[in-house]
């Protein structure tokens, strides 16, 4: 009886847009504060932190760092690793400034003083901030060698060339990841992320970046 209700569920199609999902993945909070993630990546990085578990996780774009929060307690549930966030600008609730494995940055990627990635032993870093091409393709130059082997270089919302938008941010992140795969070997696209619930179910296509 259980087995043909399950077929029957199984058989049903569902149908939702590409649109929906992005609509809904701006007003998604994690512990109450903001953290603009596609859904389905949430459950991959919950994975990729757990398998990686790295000791220091640099995150280019805090926004209200309801994503960092979500990172810090993953890291919190390893017993190991801090994390690093940069913005322009602190949007960010008490919740977060508060956790003990969080540190904030407000004064942008370009100056964030890489000697402070020294010395811990699996680094993870997503660049998450304006998604344009050139900030995009800067951005994962200068952080792409603190990634330590078998850990991630993650580059969020190349899903905006899906949406069409790509001119406005002359390729955005997908075409540096093209550039960037080009001319960095030690790099692989690791497909299976982004394939996990099938095919292109993730904001970040060409976005999961293992270094090997
Ligand atoms: C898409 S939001 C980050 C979303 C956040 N990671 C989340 O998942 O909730 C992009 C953020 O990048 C920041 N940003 C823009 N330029 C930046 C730069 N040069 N360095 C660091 N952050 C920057 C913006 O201020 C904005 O808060």
């Amino acid at each position: 009886m259980i087995l043909k209700k399950i077929k029957k569920v199984f058989k049903k199609e569902i149908s939702y847009s590409l649109k929906d999902i992005y609509n809904g993945h701006h007003n998604i909070t994690y512990r109450g504060v903001l953290c603009i993630k596609c859904p389905f990546d949430y459950i991959t990085y919950q994975m990729i932190i757990n398998q990686v578990k790295p000791d220091l996780i640099i995150e280019i774009g805090t926004n209200e760092g309801g994503s960092t929060l979500y990172l810090a307690d993953l890291l919190e549930i390893n017993g190991v690793g801090e994390i690093h966030s940069i913005d322009i600008e602190d949007k960010c609730p008490e919740v977060v400034k508060e956790h003990k494995r969080i540190n904030l940055f407000f004064n942008g990627w370009e100056n964030y003083d890489l000697d402070l990635a020294k010395g811990f032993k699996t680094v993870l870093v997503i660049e998450d901030s304006s998604h344009h091409y050139k900030n995009t393709l800067d951005a994962i130059n200068k952080f792409a060698p603190l990634v330590t082997k078998d850990s991630y270089l993650i580059v969020e919302d190349g899903i905006l060339s899906s949406m069409g938008w790509s001119k406005s941010f002359d390729g955005g992140p997908v075409r540096a990841i093209e550039v960037f795969i080009e001319k960095n070997k030690n790099f692989k696209i690791d497909n299976s992320w982004e394939n996990f619930f099938g095919k292109d179910t993730t904001f970040n296509p060409k976005g999961f970046l293992k270094r090997i």
